[in-house]
């Protein structure tokens, strides 16, 4: 081994070190069953608050035996990449599909399918974002968008979370100065489960002459009328609207896609390398999407929704029984703030002698001192799974 690479090892061990010492070390749980409230993990039967699979169909038959169905037509694999032999009719359908549900906020609304909500956030802010482009990013904004808007190379002007005073500030000093503006953000925040301002975010990005990018990577099928997203829920419509939405959280199953004018998309399909260069998933994965869609457009995704309100609701009320601190959200994303990274650990150990699945989560993920549980709650949780943690909850919050 020569003295370069040895000398890399020993770096990679010592930052492990020093990641493990500051009680940021990150372990994989294996999973022996399907993403349900109850699962096997590590063995062990649990109760599982983990997870992003908001309406619980992950483990649904219609999604087992459509994704069934998709190999037997399609075959395992795509075989190529979307503009090289790879794009199947199960992707055509799919993308007609997410365009006629969740489209409604832009005329000529468009469809593009992709594998993971991380290459439809590169794809979206590389292909529009440019050196002569200044992109306007939420603070909390997810890494991909992170990612994304460093790749695309723009300037980039990050404002204080939510604070629609602070970017109107940063865009009234970059008003005449001739670059794109792109503000770009989460509809829910991912760690927070608050909402982002949507309908002040587009009025300013109308009156400056921006287009305005969401990521409802955690509110499509969960958010608006039929679970048709974010965008749907506070009724805006808009030629400089952007949306990404993720289909590996409520809908089930695994990709993403982006919804734009018509104009947009083509672009994309010519310019966006995360789109261009890799292979397209595979069919069978776009037949059990349009399958989801079908469930969470239905009277099924109604029924699901209301009753993950209940929960939602009942979880509010439980965490402001405890000593820590929660967040004011009312996604089914609840987080209860604990500060200390290695309290945050000892809390999440201590649950999991309960057989429950929150994890803690830590900086980076989060800023310093606020490391939390991350309580999601699925359709597929029952009040007595919500009882289960309650009593966990407040006997650890009492023995603290
Ligand atoms: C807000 C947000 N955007 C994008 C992503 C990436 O989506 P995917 O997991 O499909 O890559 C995630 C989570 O993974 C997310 O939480």
């Amino acid at each position: 081994m020569s003295a370069t690479s040895s000398s890399l090892l020993d770096t990679l061990k010592q930052g492990i070190a020093d990641i493990d010492r500051a009680g940021l070390r990150r372990r994989r749980r294996i999973i022996d069953s399907a993403c349900a409230a109850h699962m096997t993990v590590d063995g062990r039967e649990i109760i599982g608050f983990a997870s992003n699979d908001y309406l619980g169909l992950a483990a649904h038959e219609t999604l087992r035996e459509a994704l069934a169905e998709g190999a037997r037509l399609y075959g395992a694999g795509s075989g190529g990449s979307h503009l090289l032999g790879g794009h199947s009719r199960a992707h055509a359908k799919l993308e007609d599909d997410l365009a006629a549900f969740s489209g409604g906020f832009v005329d000529a609304a468009r469809a593009l399918y992709f594998s993971t909500g991380y290459m439809a956030n590169l794809a979206t802010l590389t292909a529009l974002g440019s050196r002569d482009a200044t992109l306007f990013c939420d603070a909390l904004n997810h890494a991909s968008l992170i990612d994304g808007a460093r790749l695309s190379r723009a300037k980039i002007h990050v404002y204080p979370h939510a604070d629609v005073q602070a970017l109107e500030v940063s865009l009234q000093a970059c008003a005449n100065d001739g670059t794109t503006k792109l503000l770009v953000t989460d509809t829910v925040f991912s760690m927070d489960g608050d909402i982002a301002p949507l309908a002040r975010l587009l009025e300013l990005a109308e009156r400056y002459g921006a287009w305005l990018v969401v990521d409802d990577a955690h509110g499509f099928g969960v958010l608006g009328p039929q679970g048709r997203g974010a965008l749907a829920d506070a009724a805006l419509r808009s030629e400089h609207l952007v949306y990404v939405g993720t289909l590996g959280k409520a809908a089930g199953v695994s990709g993403a896609f982006v919804i734009a004018h018509e104009t947009v998309i083509e672009w994309f399909i010519q310019r966006a390398r995360p789109y261009i260069f890799t292979t397209a998933s595979a069919p069978a994965v776009a037949h059990a999407v349009s399958a989801s869609i079908g469930l969470i457009g239905g009277q099924e995704g109604d029924e699901r929704r209301a009753h993950l309100a209940a929960l939602i609701e009942r979880t509010r009320a439980m965490l402001k029984r405890t000593r820590w601190q929660p967040v004011d959200s009312h996604t089914a994303v609840q987080p209860l703030i604990i500060g200390g990274n290695e309290e945050t650990l000892a809390l999440a150990g201590a649950l999991d002698e309960y057989r429950m699945w929150v994890p803690a989560i830590r900086p980076p993920t989060v800023p310093v001192g606020t490391s939390r549980l991350r309580i999601s709650l699925s359709a597929a949780h029952g009040f007595d799974d919500l009882a289960k943690l309650d009593d966990a909850l407040q006997t650890l919050s009492n023995r603290a």
